[in-house]
């Protein structure tokens, strides 16, 4: 029997709440389709900051190093000066591993009722891909004021080496900078990731999306880079959107949408709306990946302290996160029984809503009832 070992970091606020009813479901999993998981639980978040002045370890990343997946509850808390925790565990981990997928699944399960559901009608199956290294989430950046200073501004990645000299000069004014940065081949395999996808899919078009129109260095070459893969996959219909106009046709008509790939920033933004459209951020599960090493799991949304300890949060976006990671352990079957699971937990009408404090269930319920219904 195939017996996995899968680091955890439950983090901040409900995280703890979430991943427990993940884990439960996770474990039913196995029982049903014969595999074990042994959790490697790990404390980082704000408490452990808080009482150690330690992020993420070098020594936590190479164990992670030494395993397919990492499963992650939620970071961030009111206490901590905010991007500490989030830079320094989740963004450290994307980096670190390379996790250039960041692959945010858009369904709308039965029985949802979305802000955007018409009736009856289709539902949603739509992939939202977002790069995941590059662009504006690079933390290359300073802030500057009065009179010269000079920025040195370097970063090493698996596919580049940066270093900027920057020279600031300015009298009784105050700036901040950031540089954005998209490198060929990093456009390249996200964007191949997204059409492999569609392939294997059975979906025939790619939505690309940018703002090449007034940042056209980066963006251009991000076009460029998806014209060139776009030539492999003559079946897949390859269009351009702008950002801010893909926020505007993803209310009016979603359903036109089959997979996105966009840029970090924009991708960040536009995955929290394709959350909403499906349900809300607490049916919204996500995978940092790569394809070739360790990827991380977690939900899109954040650790919601105002709802810690009072087993009202929904855990279900942790369990569908959950259900992608045993995807990447190949244990395809059991992955589909957990969405097929929430969808009929979903259907079933007994989780009255996707809110916390309004499922008319517990968090602890929720999860028990999806363990449940594992087949
Ligand atoms: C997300 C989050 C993170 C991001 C933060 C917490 C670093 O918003 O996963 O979407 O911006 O990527
Ligand atoms: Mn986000």
């Amino acid at each position: 029997m195939p017996e996995f070992t899968i680091p955890v970091i439950a983090g901040d606020g409900i995280g703890r709440e979430i991943m427990d009813q993940g884990k439960k479901v996770l474990e039913a999993a196995g029982r049903r389709f014969g595999f074990g998981l042994d959790w490697l639980e790990m404390p980082y978040g704000a408490d452990h900051y808080l009482k150690t002045g330690e992020l993420l370890p070098d020594h936590a990343v190479e164990e992670m190093a030494r395993h397919r997946a990492v499963y992650m509850g939620s970071v961030g808390d009111p206490r901590v000066e905010p991007s500490l925790l989030e830079m320094g565990i989740i963004l450290k981990i994307r980096f670190h591993f390379d996790q250039y997928v960041n692959l945010r699944p858009v369904v709308l399960f039965e029985g949802i009722k979305g802000p955007l559901r018409r009736g009856p009608g289709p539902g949603l199956d739509m992939a939202v891909i977002r790069e995941n290294t590059e662009d504006f989430y690079m933390g290359l950046g300073a802030r500057a004021g009065g009179g010269l200073s000079t920025h040195r501004l370097s970063l090493e990645r698996s596919l580049f080496r940066v270093d900027f000299n920057l020279a600031v000069d300015l009298e009784g004014e105050e700036l901040a900078f950031n540089l954005g940065l998209i490198s060929r081949r990093g456009a390249e395999r996200v964007i191949r990731y997204g059409f492999e996808l569609a392939r294997k899919t059975g979906r025939t078009r790619l939505s690309l999306i940018d703002k090449a129109n007034v940042i056209p260095q980066m963006y251009g070459l991000w076009r460029e880079a998806a014209g060139e893969v776009a030539a492999g996959y003559p079946e897949i219909e390859l269009e351009h959107v702008f950002a801010d106009a893909a926020t505007m046709w993803l209310v009016k008509n979603p359903e036109r949408f089959q997979v996105v790939v966009a840029p970090n920033l924009f991708g960040d933004i536009i995955s929290d709306l394709t959350s909403i459209i499906c349900g809300g951020l607490g049916l919204s599960p996500g995978g940092n990946i790569n394809p070739e090493g360790v990827s991380m799991f977690e939900p899109i949304g954040g650790s919601a302290p105002k709802y810690t300890g009072k087993n009202i949060i929904n855990p279900l976006a942790a369990i569908c996160s959950g259900g992608m990671m045993l995807e990447t352990l190949g244990e395809d079957a059991a992955a589909k029984a957990i969405d097929q699971a929430v969808n009929d937990a979903m259907a079933s009408g007994k989780i009255k809503s996707l809110s916390a404090g309004k499922m008319g269930m517990s968090t602890t319920e929720v999860g028990d009832f999806v363990a449940s219904l594992i087949k």
